[in-house]
């Protein structure tokens, strides 16, 4: 994994993606107050959450008038794959961003700026990644799912271990202003997710504005929407191995278990009580 992995201060990145200037100067990394970032562990909705900022803060995407691609209206800070000139955009800027806590810029702490935290009930994070880390080119291949479920326990993967990453922003988050949303809930009521993302955002949304972000934030209209379905990135910059994937593949909640766990509202964190051996199926079936 070493060919695909580039370990920085502990967190795996992927290695040949990952910005690395930006990496080693992320510490000074200047914040305004008007920043808003997505954070995710990898496959747990952030192409979805990129879309909704994107849906929320322009307009012409709205309308589908801007054929911008969510990627470049909303960049991710670490791997800055299509070069944005990040420290100069207009504000207000949007990010996204795989980063562990103890990452973030240190302005980040303490500071106005907006962060909404999506996190995915761990099982279906793994089969996300594992078809992902198949189709992609820059990702390590997995033979089994077992073979990839021994890596993701292991955190030999982008993004280390899914663990450490969830529970280090949960405990962390009273340092920043943080909205965390579980992936499960947004599936579960869109529309009253992408109000409380708006709410958190302080933006006054007309009912037409909101019905128009939900109409694009399905899964099924953002898999035909071009500009939101990372497609192009992936057969352009990122590159596949194979023609049968899909960016976004089912987008779908398959194990309850985990996600019951998780609906128990993250105070009292319930993080804690998920053992390694909570995320494992007592038995696969391909999915
Ligand atoms: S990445 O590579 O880390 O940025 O991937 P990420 O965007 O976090 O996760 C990809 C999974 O999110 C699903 N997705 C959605 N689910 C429901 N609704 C919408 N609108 C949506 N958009 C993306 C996507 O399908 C991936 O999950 P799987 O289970 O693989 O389908």
């Amino acid at each position: 994994s070493r060919k695909y992995l580039l370990n920085f201060k502990g967190c795996n990145f992927e290695r040949t993606l990952v910005d690395m200037k930006i990496l080693e100067k992320l510490d000074d990394f200047e914040i305004r107050d008007d920043d808003v970032f997505v954070i995710t562990y990898p496959k747990s909705g952030t192409v979805w959450t990129q879309q909704i900022l994107s849906l929320i803060y322009f307009e012409g995407h709205r309308n589908r008038t801007e054929k911008w691609d969510t990627l470049d209206r909303v960049p991710f800070l670490e791997y800055n794959i299509r070069n944005v000139d990040i420290e100069n955009r207009p504000s207000p800027r949007l990010f996204a961003s795989h980063l562990p806590y103890y990452l973030a810029p240190k302005s980040l702490k303490n500071n106005k700026a907006k962060i909404i935290y999506v996190y995915r009930n761990p099982k279906d994070v793994l089969i996300s990644f594992f078809h992902f880390s198949n189709m992609v080119v820059k990702l390590e291949a997995s033979n089994t799912l077992e073979n990839f479920m021994e890596k993701f326990l292991d955190g030999k993967v982008m993004g280390s271990l899914w663990f450490d990453h969830i529970r280090g922003w949960y405990e962390h988050k009273n340092d920043f202003n943080i909205l965390f949303m579980m992936y499960e809930d947004m599936k579960k009521d869109l529309r009253s997710s992408i109000l409380k993302i708006s709410s958190f955002l302080e933006k006054d949304l007309s009912e037409e504005e909101v019905d128009a972000i939900v109409r694009q934030a399905t899964f099924e209209n953002m898999k035909f929407i071009p500009q939101a379905n990372y497609n192009s990135i992936l057969s352009n910059e990122i590159g596949t191995r194979h023609n049968e994937g899909a960016f976004l593949r089912k987008g779908a909640v398959l194990w309850f278990t985990v996600a019951k766990l998780l609906t128990v509202p993250l105070s009292p964190c319930p993080l804690g009580e998920i053992s390694r051996a909570s995320i494992v199926p007592p038995s696969y079936t391909e999915i």
